[in-house]
């Protein structure tokens, strides 16, 4: 449940339950005071009328006793009956038009020594305060008079429905107030849960505008400085990652141009051998063209290989589906894969892209593709295989064929090493580097019967 709508339902029950606890407390002090008040008078009626009818009764003058009672219960509001009883305590005059009830005599039983008794009734006509007093003393006849308690049920009634109305009143208008106020206050508090969010999803140096002078806005603000200095940390991770990267290329460079530099020398030192030779007999046989062509197109494969790495001196980071490049690289190789009978199964699992250079990383699976094909010139099986490990990308590349000898496999990534007449020999050790700067690894495994590579590459390299 939203914060703004639990803190207005508190405030509409709070006013609520205070509206019926105040209607009950004001309802049970009316009561009370009001049956005090009724009984007051109605003793202080009693009274009178039993000192007017003292004498008839000793005198056993029916009429005058019927008389007055008649007369008093005219002239009083909310006497239900009255009847007195004579000195041997049988019923003497009543008030009961249509006959008195055959038990009237135990309703308000005035025990002995006792000269006055009230008793709340419970009838058919509703609630009924029986007031018995003694005529004389603490002698037989007594006089009663039944008050109805009508008039404290109907105020009753209009007490009631007036707490009913207004806490239905207050409870809508606190509701109204609460409901707006609640959101007026926890505004901010949302504002600020969807700056939290945004910053969890990395969107920092963006800010969030709370003009509030309290405690929220104090947050709004230590947020907001959080936020742009999270800015800044980032770009200068940055920074320092594409410094690192730059750094790690240079010696990979380095490396290179050494092994380059010496791979020249060879196909130079022939040209140069043959330069001699025609300064001494000018006559270049076809054979002698084609040994300098060949030393020529050598050196030309070396040097585009070396540019290709070297050109590329900023990496371009972007979202890459390593997935989507491993079916690009399959294609690109559709001819070797086809003319040398090879099956490409490939088992690729759903993977999130790697922020990585998309090229590079299409090289560097090229030249695993390509080392797998050569190493089948007579057909096999080429398995390739991804998975997601937690945050890395797995690639394996399974293929058939001859083994990797044990004495060559601390050399196959160095640069220009190669069992092939017509390689450089280039091919591992650029996947070595460009694995290397994703923060990745290679490793592989072979056997009579296959050999594997695996590149192992964070999500966020
Ligand atoms: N999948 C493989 N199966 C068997 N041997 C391999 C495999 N991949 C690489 N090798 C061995 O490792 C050596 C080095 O490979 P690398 O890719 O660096 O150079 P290359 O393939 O010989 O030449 P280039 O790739 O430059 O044309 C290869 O000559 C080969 O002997
Ligand atoms: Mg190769």
């Amino acid at each position: 449940m939203k914060l703004w709508l639990k803190i207005a339902l508190l405030n509409v029950s709070i006013v609520a339950g205070l509206g019926i606890l105040i209607g009950l407390a004001i309802r049970d002090t009316v009561i009370s005071s009001m049956r005090a008040e009724l009984t007051k008078q109605g003793l202080s009626v009693a009274r009178n009328l039993s000192d007017r009818i003292a004498n008839f009764i000793l005198l056993d003058d029916f009429y005058k006793t019927q008389e007055a009672i008649d007369d008093v219960q005219k002239t009083e509001k909310d006497i239900e009956y009255i009847f007195a009883t004579e000195k041997n305590g049988f019923l003497f005059a009543h008030t009961f038009r249509n006959g008195y009830p055959p038990d009237i005599l135990r309703w308000n039983f005035i025990a002995l020594k006792k000269v006055q008794s009230i008793q709340l009734l419970d009838t058919e006509r509703g609630f009924i305060r029986d007031i018995g007093v003694k005529v004389f003393g603490d002698m037989n006849p007594e006089l009663h008079i039944g008050i109805r308690e009508e008039g404290i049920t109907q105020t009753l009634r209009k007490l009631r429905n007036l707490v009913i109305t207004s806490t239905i009143i207050a409870t809508l208008i606190s509701s109204v107030l609460s409901f707006s106020l609640s959101r007026i206050i926890t505004k901010p508090l949302y504002k600020l849960m969807k700056f939290t969010h945004s910053l969890s999803r990395g969107e920092f140096g963006r800010k969030i505008e709370i003009k509030a002078k309290d405690e929220v806005g104090e947050l709004s603000d230590t947020f907001n400085n959080l936020s742009h200095e999270l800015k800044l940390y980032r770009e200068k991770m940055e920074d320092s990652y594409k410094q690192m990267l730059r750094t790690e290329k240079l010696t990979a460079l380095g490396r290179l141009s050494a092994g380059l530099a010496h791979e020249i020398r060879n196909p130079l030192t022939s040209i140069k051998v043959l330069f001699q030779t025609f300064r001494d007999n000018p006559a270049l046989t076809k054979e002698d063209m084609r040994v300098v062509l060949s030393a020529v197109e050598q050196m030309d494969d070396l040097l585009t290989r070396f540019l290709r790495f070297a050109r590329r001196d900023d990496f371009n980071l972007s979202e890459v589906y390593v997935n989507s490049l491993i079916k690009q690289v399959v294609n690109l190789t559709h001819f070797q894969i086809k003319n040398q009978s090879i099956d490409v199964s490939l088992n690729l699992s759903k993977l999130p892209p790697v922020k990585a250079d998309r090229a590079l990383i299409q090289q560097a699976l090229l030249n695993l593709v390509l080392n797998a094909i050569e190493a089948m010139p007579h057909g096999g099986v080429l398995k390739i295989f991804s998975k997601l490990d937690h945050d890395r990308i797995i690639v394996n590349f399974k293929n058939t064929g001859a083994a990797i000898p044990e004495e060559i496999k601390d050399k196959i990534f160095d640069p220009f090493f190669t069992t092939k007449g017509d390689g450089t020999g280039l091919g591992l050790s650029i996947v070595y580097n460009i694995i290397n700067l994703h923060h990745g690894n290679i490793s592989f495994e072979s056997n009579e019967k296959e050999t594997s590579f695996t590149l192992n590459i964070p999500i966020n390299a």
